[in-house]
């Protein structure tokens, strides 16, 4: 008689699901939360002119805040605000005990610096992780708030891999918002970590010596098939939108799914990858943000 096929796991990584899944965990926390200690983690967004992309982004932010039972504060200020009006609501929403996260979306318009805005953000309530504070204190081991959407990636890699201990890591893609965390991260981990970038000679040979493969540079399909080995584990952080004749375009990663597919163990999608989770993670570190805040052990 032949035997069954053993379930073999899908070489999918479902973000989406696991996304779906960390949110309800959220939930639960902060149900405690409010039993236990009578408090309500808030989260505080601030949009700063009328960006298409932007006012989705904060309207998706603000609607799974509320749907985890936090408190949701929005805030939305007309393309001609300067900087002394935007520095001055950081500074009220820092003085504020009823927000315990801050996030200004990004881009600004011009006329604002926004370097001087994610200055002004204290690092406690810097739930983005851009403060510098918060960056060094990734790269020197610190109690930091974490960039969410490498914070997502590494929850993605732990949860199909397990221990990261001594794996080869590289990191395509050298930003501030994505791959120099994500490498701080992984090294944390203590895996061998490279970081490529757009000067880096023979980029295929570099992605083809990792087990984690981290694309991180916003240009479509740009890591082919071929440079995945066999069975390594990738994550595709981009989101690119290609027109399409039908003007709504579609969106793709910057790894060539189809091909990359073939050879690797497993591969987050675009979209339905890494996406989702971002958005799980602010929620995430509102709640560590607000934990430690009050000195709260969950
Ligand atoms: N704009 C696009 N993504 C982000 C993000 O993660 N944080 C902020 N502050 N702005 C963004």
């Amino acid at each position: 008689m032949a035997m069954n096929a053993p379930a073999s796991r899908s070489n999918l990584i479902d973000g989406k699901a696991f996304a779906e899944n960390l949110r309800k965990q959220i939930a639960a926390d902060v149900t405690l939360l409010k039993s236990n200690h009578g408090f309500t983690p808030g989260l505080a967004v601030v949009l700063v002119g009328e960006d298409p992309a932007s006012r989705v982004y904060v309207k998706n932010k603000a609607a799974q805040t509320v749907e985890v039972g936090m408190a949701s504060f929005e805030h939305k200020l007309p393309p001609t605000t300067g900087q002394a009006e935007l520095l001055a609501l950081v500074k009220k929403l820092n003085d504020d005990p009823a927000v315990n996260g801050i996030l200004v979306q990004l881009p600004l318009p011009k006329q604002i610096d926004p370097q001087a805005v994610l200055d002004a953000i204290d690092p406690a309530k810097d739930v983005d992780g851009f403060h510098v504070v918060n960056a060094g204190r990734l790269a020197t081991g610190g109690e930091a708030l974490v960039p969410c959407t490498p914070l997502g990636c590494l929850l993605l890699l732990k949860d199909r891999l397990g221990d990261l201990s001594g794996k080869r890591a590289v990191v395509v893609g050298r930003s501030n918002i994505v791959g120099k965390p994500m490498a701080q991260l992984l090294l944390g981990e203590s895996c061998t970590v490279t970081i490529a970038h757009s000067r880096t000679r023979d980029l295929a040979a570099e992605c083809r010596r990792a087990e984690i493969l981290v694309a991180a540079v916003g240009k479509p399909e740009m890591v082919k098939g071929d440079w995945v080995a066999p069975g390594a584990t990738v994550i595709d952080v981009g989101i690119n939108r290609i027109p399409m004749p039908d003007g709504k375009g579609r969106l793709v990663g910057d790894v060539a799914f189809a091909e990359a597919a073939k050879h690797a163990g497993a591969i987050t999608p675009v979209p339905g990858g890494v996406g989702p989770m971002t958005i799980a993670c602010l929620l995430k570190n509102t709640v560590t943000a607000g934990c430690r805040q009050r000195g709260i052990k969950l």
